[in-house]
């Protein structure tokens, strides 16, 4: 299946390149080129980075120049949604500091590739939405990138955002774990928006694989180790989850990963959501190929899910108490 933003097709399941830069160790970069290819291979054509995933040296935009280098034919084939916005003080949607980021992404792509959709990571608190939206839609008005796109915004965020110009698509956390954005609003202003929803970490960051099984087995380091979700009794309760949802898909016959993002997939402009589009990250080509493989479910499966969902309440915060209060800004 596929659907469109911007007038280009893209497959139902997007790609995260976040973990193939930022991360206490990347892998060989050899080794990225051949999953990206491979998302490519399967239609996981709509790609998700960011000009903070990494090191100036080492970062999305950085992977990305080096990759349309040595495969100039598939620039065409991607769209490709980018965060910036990020200043050394945190969220900053002022017009000058947004547009130095832009320029800043453009100048590390080289040319090799144009900025779909551009989007501040974070809500600037200290700066109207407006002020925000109005500096990138100069860069869009003036071609230099394809339009806008909005992360981690609330319902007026986006309500607001929408009437200064065109909102391509509004990039939040949700997965099996992280189904707010059903009950906060957030979907509800999308929908009537009619903006599809970009459902960042769709495999909960990797728990709802199952392949996690301890707070040890996520290397030190990494980022996860300081959400509350990740960490000690929280952890502990929250695999009670993992472990029905892991028993579930056994007996469906597909892979944890593949419910988790299949689920989401088919919420999608049902019951009145907006459009949802996974973007889960993995780094090598058989994750991508089988997180790209849909499954579908009857009525009386999507109720089982359900009912699993609703037994279980997730412990701990989506991030710590340093994030926290940029959520949903
Ligand atoms: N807007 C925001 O604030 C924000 C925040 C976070 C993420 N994002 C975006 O969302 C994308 C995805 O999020 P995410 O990487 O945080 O979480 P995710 O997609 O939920 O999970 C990725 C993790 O799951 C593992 N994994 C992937 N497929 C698997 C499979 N089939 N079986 C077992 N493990 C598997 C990956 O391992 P390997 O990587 O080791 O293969 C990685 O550790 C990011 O790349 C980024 O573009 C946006």
């Amino acid at each position: 299946m596929t659907t469109t933003i911007l007038g280009r097709k893209i497959g139902t399941t997007g790609y995260g390149l976040m973990g193939l830069t930022w991360r206490p160790q990347p892998q060989d970069i050899e080794k990225s080129f051949e999953a990206m290819r491979a998302s490519l291979e399967v239609g996981c054509n709509f790609w998700n980075g960011g000009e903070f995933y990494g090191p100036p040296d080492y970062n999305s935009l950085t992977l990305m120049e080096k990759y349309f280098t040595k495969y100039p034919e598939d620039a065409e084939k991607v769209v490709l949604s980018i965060k910036g916005g990020i200043g050394p003080k945190g969220p900053d949607g002022s017009k000058e500091f947004v547009q130095s980021s832009i320029d800043n992404c453009l100048s590390l792509l080289k040319g090799t590739k144009t900025i779909d959709l551009f989007e501040c990571a974070r809500k600037d608190p200290n700066t109207p939405i407006e002020i925000t939206v109005a500096a990138i839609d100069e860069y869009v008005k003036a071609g230099k990138i394809g339009g806008i796109a909005l992360s981690e915004v609330g319902a007026e965020t986006i309500r607001r955002a929408a009437k200064v110009a065109k909102i391509h698509a509004v990039e939040v956390e949700v997965s099996l774990w992280a189904m707010d954005i059903f009950s906060n609003g957030i979907a509800e202003a999308c929908a009537e928006n009619d903006i599809p929803v970009v459902a960042y970490s769709p495999i909960g960051r990797g728990i709802l694989s199952g392949e996690i099984r301890s707070p040890t087995d996520i290397p030190e380091g990494d980022f996860r180790r300081s959400l509350p979700r990740f960490q000690g009794e929280n952890f502990l309760l929250n695999m009670k989850l993992v472990d029905a949802l892991q028993e579930f898909a056994k007996k469906k016959g597909c892979t944890a990963a593949q419910l988790a993002i299949s689920y989401l997939e088919y919420l999608s402009k049902r019951d009145g959501n907006p459009e949802i589009i996974p973007i889960p990250g993995a780094t090598t080509p058989s994750r991508i190929k089988e997180n790209a493989t849909q499954v579908t479910f009857t009525e009386e499966e999507l109720s089982e899910i359900n009912s699993i969902l609703e037994k279980f309440d997730i412990k701990g915060g989506r991030y710590d108490h340093h994030h926290a209060p940029l959520l949903n800004g």
